[in-house]
């Protein structure tokens, strides 16, 4: 398939590590020009010899704290220069803080909210112009599947990625006549750090052992494993591409079948 991201400027927010570096690597694979940004300038080096090793391609990259709107502006206005725009953005953050309702007060959950759902909005409204500029653009927004089926621990997330979906849906009608399609990913359980700090997690507050969480975990997911990052990125590059000409405002689950609800 020609995913048409030959020339393409991509711009992958917190891509030092895990689903987003991933996300990056597929792009790369496509022959886009991938833009990778993330707190740390060593981790997000590191990403870049990985990545150059596992592709063969170079991305570029600029240090941003996506909860600052300022780093935001600038990372937006380093990917736009070489080729004068952005058309392909992935918004991605780190997780949120797990835990209960009783564990948290005001400001951790306003932190939630600027990491989670306001990043996202900033990172749309300085990439915006670059896309209507050309009347072509792709915007995945990368959630979770607790979208579809909360998850337990997880109250910050289960409440704000659900405004992500709201902002996917309402964009990718506003968004339409400037060419531009608006999609989310909801992923499940993927081996990356992430998860495994929620499996360390969930097992202190439940008094079990880290392997007895993750084997209740594989249990509910029909394909019996936990997703490669590899496979992650391959549905961003499909939904962030010029192949998708049809589809947006939906959300797509990337969970081995471990979401039992109907949406
Ligand atoms: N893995 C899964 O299966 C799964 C499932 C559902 C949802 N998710 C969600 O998907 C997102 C990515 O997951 P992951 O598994 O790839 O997590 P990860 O391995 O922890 O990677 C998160 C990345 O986000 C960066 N980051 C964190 N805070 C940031 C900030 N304020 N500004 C810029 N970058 C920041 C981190 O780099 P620095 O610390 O260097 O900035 C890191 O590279 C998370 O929100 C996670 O909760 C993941």
């Amino acid at each position: 398939m020609d995913y048409g991201l030959g020339g393409k400027t991509v711009l992958v927010l917190a891509s030092g590590s895990g689903l987003g570096k991933a996300a990056a690597g597929e792009f790369l694979k496509e022959g886009a020009d991938v833009v990778l940004s993330g707190r740390g300038a060593e981790k997000l080096e590191a990403a870049v010899a990985d990545l150059e090793k596992a592709t063969g391609r170079i991305p570029r990259f600029r240090v941003c704290d996506i909860t600052k709107a300022e780093d935001l502006k600038r990372l937006v206005a380093f990917a736009a220069e070489p080729e004068g725009g952005v058309d392909v953005l992935v918004n991605n953050a780190g997780g949120p803080p797990a835990g209960t309702f009783e564990s948290f007060d005001d400001t951790v959950w306003t932190g939630a909210f600027e990491l989670t759902l306001l990043s996202y909005v900033r990172a749309i409204r300085e990439v915006l112009p670059h896309m209507k500029k050309r009347g072509w653009g792709r915007i995945v927004n990368s959630t979770s599947s607790s979208v579809r089926e909360v998850i337990e621990n997880l109250i910050l997330s289960n409440t704000f990625r659900l405004g992500v979906i709201g902002l996917t849906k309402s964009l990718a009608v506003e968004f339409a006549p400037y060419g531009i399609l608006v999609n989310a990913i909801g992923p499940g359980r993927f081996d990356t750090e992430r998860i495994r700090s929620l499996d360390r997690s969930l097992a202190e507050k439940k008094g079990l052992s880290v392997e007895q969480v993750s084997a209740a975990a594989l249990g509910r997911i029909p394909l019996g494993r936990y997703g490669d990052p590899e496979e992650y990125g391959r549905l961003a590059v499909f939904l962030g591409s010029g192949a998708n000409t049809y589809i947006t405002g939906q959300t797509v689950l990337a969970d081995g079948g471990m979401t039992r609800a109907v949406p």
